[in-house]
């Protein structure tokens, strides 16, 4: 049986967010890089820009924008995240629709790209574009942040189960393909609520999986200074403790997710 008040983006938020802890996370990182509070900040491919509102939430001077060229997301994002904040948070939320690879971002000392959304540019060109683009609008003390994942398991097809008891469903990461020639992959992301059928490709993701030194090559082609990369710590059962410091060694483990630290 499936009903039709089906909130896609609060499934999504529920099993690939937490946008408090993220924000948290983006306002120290900067703190650590450059030893001032950040006051301008923005997302891009930002959705429903939930991160967004709570940066907004973390300090009463910090401005953030987003920019996102799917107006679903944002117009859902203005009537559940946008419309929970009080009066000054909300006036200090700067959300357009556009598209990342178009010159006049908003200008910010920190930008940044969550959930590997900069995946879906396959040439190096067109990569390289967006990420000048990003150099062009930082400030001079500029800092961009993005997410980057990989590990012996995207290197096939598989899908992976996540329980989510206390909600009343499970969130399904699929990868349906893996091209290793060309390193293209096809995800889907499905759901299944308690006692109700399978909901298949809600979200659907038709990527390039990046390396780390790629990237890193291509952030110093368009003329980021410094490169840093944030790797995850273990706990004592040896998984990942969310903890993530700067290091120059990796653990090579089956799945792994790393921020990557670009300074101008
Ligand atoms: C994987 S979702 C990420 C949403 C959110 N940032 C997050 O962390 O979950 C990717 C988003 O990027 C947007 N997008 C894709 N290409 C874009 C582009 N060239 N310019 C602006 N937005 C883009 C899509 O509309 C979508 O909302």
């Amino acid at each position: 049986m499936v009903t039709s008040d089906f909130d896609k983006y609060e499934y999504y938020k529920k099993s690939v967010q937490t946008p408090d802890v993220e924000a948290q996370f983006l306002v120290k990182t900067f703190k650590d890089i450059r030893g001032t509070d950040v006051k301008t900040c923005r997302e891009d491919f930002c959705g429903t820009f939930a991160v967004s509102c709570e940066l907004a939430k973390l300090d009463p001077q910090l401005n953030v924008y987003g920019v996102d060229f799917d107006n679903e997301p944002i117009i859902y994002g203005n009537e559940t995240n946008l419309s929970l904040l009080s009066k000054n948070e909300k006036a200090r939320v700067h959300i357009s629709n556009g598209d990342v690879l178009e010159s006049g971002l908003p200008k910010v000392e920190l930008a940044f790209a969550l959930n590997f959304s900069y995946f879906i540019f396959k040439e190096r060109a067109l990569l390289k574009q967006y990420f000048q683009n990003v150099y062009n609008s930082l400030e001079n003390n500029g800092v961009f942040l993005m997410d980057c994942f990989g590990g012996s398991e995207c290197y096939e097809a598989n899908e992976e189960e996540t329980d989510h008891e206390d909600d009343g469903f499970s969130y399904f990461w699929d990868q349906d393909s893996y091209n290793p020639i060309t390193n293209e992959a096809q995800f889907y992301i499905h759901f299944q609520r308690d006692g109700e059928t399978k909901r298949e490709k809600v979200f659907s993701y038709d990527w390039r999986l990046w390396s780390i030194p790629e990237l890193r090559d291509i952030l110093t082609d368009v003329g980021f200074k410094k490169t840093t990369i944030y790797w995850e710590g273990t706990d004592e059962n040896g998984e990942g403790d969310g903890v993530y410091t700067p290091t120059e060694q990796g653990e090579d483990c089956e799945s792994w997710v790393a921020y990557i630290i670009a300074s101008k």
